[in-house]
């Protein structure tokens, strides 16, 4: 993509020693979900801690558009004033969810067994992320789509009128699709199954228990898992306090580890099983990463992360461990770049689906900044430069895409050259607070002047 006036390159380059405490802005997931089954309750939910980043905020506007009364009283304070489970009124105007995926599959999962149209759009990412992996089960239910060739946004959703129940087996490994069909599962009559083989993130699922539903989770052979929802359901409003991303704590959680001397604790991150995978796979790597103050927040694991500077080894990571990391594979590069060895990933199709072409976009990243990296199919091989550390220097493309753009700042605070990212301007659609929460704890990371 040529470079415009609306693109902020940043550039960042080899800092002392990362030290100090910080809380990395609230988890993403949670978020969405908080407002739309706030939105979905009958009553008032409280929220706190809620990531106030343009892609939840979509959502707000998206929830506001579809009848909810959404206030915001004070950072991170937000409660939202539910229409209740088949209450959305039809939308006046167009729902865009900029570059959020999860914003604008988890919406049309819950207007779609509602008997309204709604037309929903992205950014220039998100228009060509595909749609068809939410829209097809949604057609089980009785709703129609039209969307654009391909399956791509822009769409316009036709609720069912009168909705069936269904059950599921997921195609695809999609915490986005199955809390999608879960949601649609609300309005209808009887009770549906979805049942999924790779366990995605169960935001969806914890949740909806805190707001009353009656959604059964249990194991079926083959170590698949099926999620069963009564619809017609009343959703009583619940109090949110959403702890810190894991997704964004990975970035200084990295850079620590790969800085010399450094030595930090990141707050309150939320330590769900199913999010964890990335810091299995870089202790594995050797990382020292201790879990302090572990305690439980409305059914969920936190704790804070104390993390010092560690020699990294490759390591092979297992394809089986990719939903609990899914959105950590850049900077988890970033960090097989500075280890001794070889590490590879594989199993990641989905990486090409994301905010971009991840497999893609890391690999040329790496590369430009001089490590040597093999992209396959489904996966990364990355040769760690280990003690003769990594050249860096290079400017790299992020395609509109937030973790992209942390991923190399993340590697030029430890690269011997400086790194530029090409647009810096996505990060706040997920760490609004990034540069400020890097430049606390001693990194420089700074707009490139031209
Ligand atoms: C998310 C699920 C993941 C993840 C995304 C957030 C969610 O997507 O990549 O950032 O909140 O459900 P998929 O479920 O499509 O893999």
């Amino acid at each position: 993509m040529a470079a415009s006036e609306h693109f902020t390159p940043l550039t960042s380059r080899m800092s002392g020693p990362l030290k100090g405490r910080a809380a990395a802005p609230g988890d993403k997931s949670v978020s969405h979900r908080a407002l739309i089954l706030g939105a979905l309750a009958v009553g008032e939910t409280a929220v706190s801690g809620l990531l106030e980043a343009e892609d939840v905020l979509n959502t707000a506007h998206a929830m506001r558009k579809l009848g909810a009364h959404v206030v915001h009283d004070g950072e991170g304070q937000w409660r939202i004033h539910g229409v209740g489970v088949g209450g959305f009124s039809q939308p006046k105007d167009v729902l865009d969810f900029g570059n959020s995926g999860t914003g604008v599959r988890l919406t049309m999962g819950a207007m779609a067994t509602t008997p309204i149209t709604a037309i929903f759009t992205g950014d220039a990412s998100l228009k060509r992320r595909p749609m068809r992996r939410v829209l097809e089960p949604l057609g089980l239910f009785g709703a129609v789509a039209e969307a654009r060739e391909g399956g791509l946004l822009p769409l316009t959703l036709f609720g069912a009128r009168q909705p069936l129940p269904i059950e599921h087996r997921l195609q695809v490994a999609s915490a986005q699709v199955k809390s999608a069909l879960i949601l649609a599962a609300l309005n209808v009559p009887g009770r549906s199954t979805i049942i999924e083989r790779a366990a995605t993130r169960d935001h969806t699922e914890r949740m909806l228990k805190a707001f009353g539903a009656d959604i059964r989770v249990e194991s079926v052979e083959g170590g698949a898992t099926a999620i069963s929802i009564m619809g017609e359901a009343e959703l009583v409003p619940a109090r949110i306090d959403v702890p810190s991303d894991p997704s964004s704590a990975a970035f200084p959680l990295v850079a620590a580890l790969i800085v010399p001397g450094s030595e930090i604790v990141l707050e309150n991150v939320m330590l769900n099983p199913r999010r964890i995978g990335l810091i299995e796979t870089l202790r594995e790597m050797g990382a020292d990463i201790e879990i302090r103050n572990a305690r439980d927040n409305g059914g969920d694991a936190v704790g804070d992360l104390a993390v010092r500077h560690s020699a990294l080894k490759g390591v092979d990571v297992p394809a089986t461990r990719a939903p609990t990391m899914i959105d950590e594979y850049p900077v988890l590069a970033v960090a097989a770049s500075f280890a001794e060895g070889r590490t590879t990933m594989h199993g990641l199709e989905e990486l090409r689906v994301k905010e971009s072409d991840r497999l893609a976009a890391v690999a040329a990243g790496l590369k430009c900044n001089g490590v040597r990296v093999t992209e396959t199919a489904d996966g990364l091989i990355v040769e760690g430069a280990g003690a003769d550390g990594v050249p860096g220097g290079g400017q790299v493309a992020t395609h509109m895409d937030h973790r992209i753009a942390m991923s190399f700042l993340v590697m030029g605070l430890a690269s011997r050259a400086a790194i530029t990212v090409d647009d810096g301007s996505m990060i706040a659609t997920s760490f609004p607070n990034f540069q400020t929460l890097m430049s606390a704890l001693g990194a420089t990371i700074e707009t490139v002047q031209n």
